[in-house]
């Protein structure tokens, strides 16, 4: 059975990525649509995006919840009752447990701003400065249970230049995410 063209997106902060896929559904090159918008966080700047598009917004703070596992759940029943067909990692800040990751297999997607499986984890773009890359880029990858560790769906490379901090590396490689989000999802979306 193919997979609904329903997309879930799950957000912690500024949402650009969010915007992308906004954007790309909103220009036609992206046959999909995006059910609900969920933070952990309230005040996550992202989901002013969704509420300027009329998008539904669920915040749900991982703080009420007892276990990582009762979170997870709490998640995937805001999805799965509105059909969400594709899960979407926006710059979500929490692990997902193996509840999650059951409840939707080979279904959710992340991007990470790393030429995986280079950099894995938290600040990748200074872990590239620190090795001494002369290039990093942005990948697109099913979740599963190991951390930035699923099977790769796209990526690209982004050089990096001489002077580049953290930051400066950060801005080249968020230009090429928000064009290879879109296009990997349509991708999945169209290899079903
Ligand atoms: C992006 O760099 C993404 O690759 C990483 O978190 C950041 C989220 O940025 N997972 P934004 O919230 O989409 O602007």
């Amino acid at each position: 059975m193919p997979i609904p063209r329903v997309l879930g997106v799950l957000i912690s902060g500024r949402g650009s990525n969010l915007k992308a896929i906004i954007d790309a559904i909103a220009d036609g090159r992206l046959d999909a649509r995006i059910a609900v918008v969920i933070s952990n966080i309230a005040e996550a700047p992202g989901l002013a995006h969704a509420r300027t598009a009329g998008i539904d917004t669920v915040i749900l703070s991982h703080r009420d919840y007892a276990s990582r596992e009762d979170y997870d759940r709490a998640l995937v029943k805001e999805l799965k009752d509105r059909g969400v067909g594709i899960v979407c990692l926006a710059g979500f800040m929490r692990l997902l447990s193996p509840v999650f990751v059951d409840a939707y297999p080979a279904r959710i997607l992340n991007i990470h701003p790393s030429l995986l499986p280079k950099y894995p984890g938290l600040h990748p773009q200074q872990q590239a400065l620190d090795d001494g890359a002369t290039a990093s880029g942005a990948t697109v990858h099913f979740v599963n249970k190991e951390l930035d560790a699923g099977p790769i769906v796209m990526q690209d490379t982004v050089p990096v230049v001489p002077g580049d901090s953290a930051e400066t590396l950060a801005a080249r490689i968020l230009e090429v995410e928000h064009w290879l989000y879109p296009q990997a999802i349509a991708a999945v979306l169209n290899a079903d």
